[in-house]
């Protein structure tokens, strides 16, 4: 029979024998997976455990500093941040095709786990190699990344279809066979608080797979600061627990013409992308009260220079997907 327990107790064992005495390093991105398979690689193997965060600079407002503070304060474990946004940046720089994007990402982490491996074993010689990588991946990702059996590949998940093909480490992915509300159950069974288990999905390529076109310093700048104020919004609405998840678009290769104080603009459109869902295979555009999205809107019109404009996107999944990219 499924339990949580159950699933916990097969995983760290399969963890222990799967380790033994190595070390092993997991990516850490803020969200629910990471943030359960980190706890349970740690209930495992403790101390061999070290977590990486990479801050690609493709994060929400005040996301880094939430990751810092909240998880290490509910599970003690050994944390690792890495500034990475030039990095990241540069990789992405004049890139506009979502798939392109994707594996630049993908390949990117990577890339900085394998740095974050030399330091690691440079500041401990001597001791047991790292030779494993943990990820939060789970069952969507894989069928979605064309994983599963017959299944198209939609997109490349940052953890999946975007790693890189010289990937050396050995990957531990305890949750690859769950979907996110068993995931949430796990994560609450292990221990997490509430603010850590019970968020919102968020994609790992963060922000640069939620502008259209390229992503750039100035662009995501913008789009931080209309995605922080939906989310304000959504908070202060009581609606967090309704919604699944609301994605904040930037369309930066389109401008269209608009009014403001006394003269025309020639600004961006955000896109604003509620959905209501399960297990985000499907999922359907959240019916959300009018007056909620007339005040995101007006907000960001007025706050956010260089936008001019707020749209809805009304589209379930299929045939549209959560993401735009
Ligand atoms: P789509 O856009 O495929 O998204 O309908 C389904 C769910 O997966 C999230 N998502 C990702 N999560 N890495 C992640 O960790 C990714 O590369 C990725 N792409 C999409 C998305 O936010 C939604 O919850």
């Amino acid at each position: 029979d499924w339990t949580t327990g159950n699933v916990i107790d097969e995983q760290v064992a399969a963890i222990r024998e799967q380790v033994g005495t190595k070390r092993a390093i997991c990516g850490l991105s803020g969200g629910v997976d990471s943030a359960v398979a980190a706890a349970l690689v740690q209930k495992a193997i403790g101390s061999q455990l070290t977590c990486v965060y990479v801050d690609h600079g493709l994060m929400r407002k005040d996301e880094t500093e939430q990751v810092e503070k909240d998880f290490v304060a509910a599970t003690g474990v050994q944390l690792k941040v890495v500034d990475a946004q030039e990095r990241f940046l540069t990789a992405l720089a004049g890139v506009s095709d979502p798939e392109e994007k994707r594996k630049i990402i993908g390949r990117e982490f990577i890339r900085v786990f394998e740095q974050a491996q030399a330091e690691i074993v440079a500041e401990a010689p001597g001791d047991q190699p790292v030779e494993f990588l943990v990820q939060g991946t789970l069952y969507p990702d894989v069928v979605e990344s064309g994983g599963g059996t017959g299944t198209a590949n939609i997109k490349s998940h940052h953890n999946v279809g975007g790693l890189p093909e010289d990937l050396e480490f050995k990957l531990i992915e305890p949750l690859r066979k769950l979907f996110k509300d068993e995931v949430r159950m796990v994560g609450a069974e292990l221990g997490l608080p509430d603010e850590i288990v019970q968020r919102q999905p968020f994609p790992g390529p963060g922000l640069g797979i939620r502008i259209v076109g390229e992503v750039t310093k100035d662009r995501l700048d913008l789009l931080r600061e209309a995605d922080a104020i939906a989310r304000e919004e959504l908070t202060k609405a009581g609606l967090d627990r309704d919604i699944w998840q609301c994605p904040v678009v930037l369309l930066a290769d389109v401008r269209s013409v608009g009014v403001q104080g006394d003269g025309r603009t020639y600004g961006h459109p955000i896109v604003l992308r509620p959905v209501s869902s399960e297990d985000a295979m499907t999922a359907d555009w959240t019916r959300m009260p009018y007056d909620v999205l007339a005040k995101i809107s007006t907000r960001i019109t007025n706050e956010v220079a260089d936008v001019n404009r707020v749209v809805l996107d009304v589209t379930s999944k299929p045939p549209g997907t959560i993401e735009w990219e």
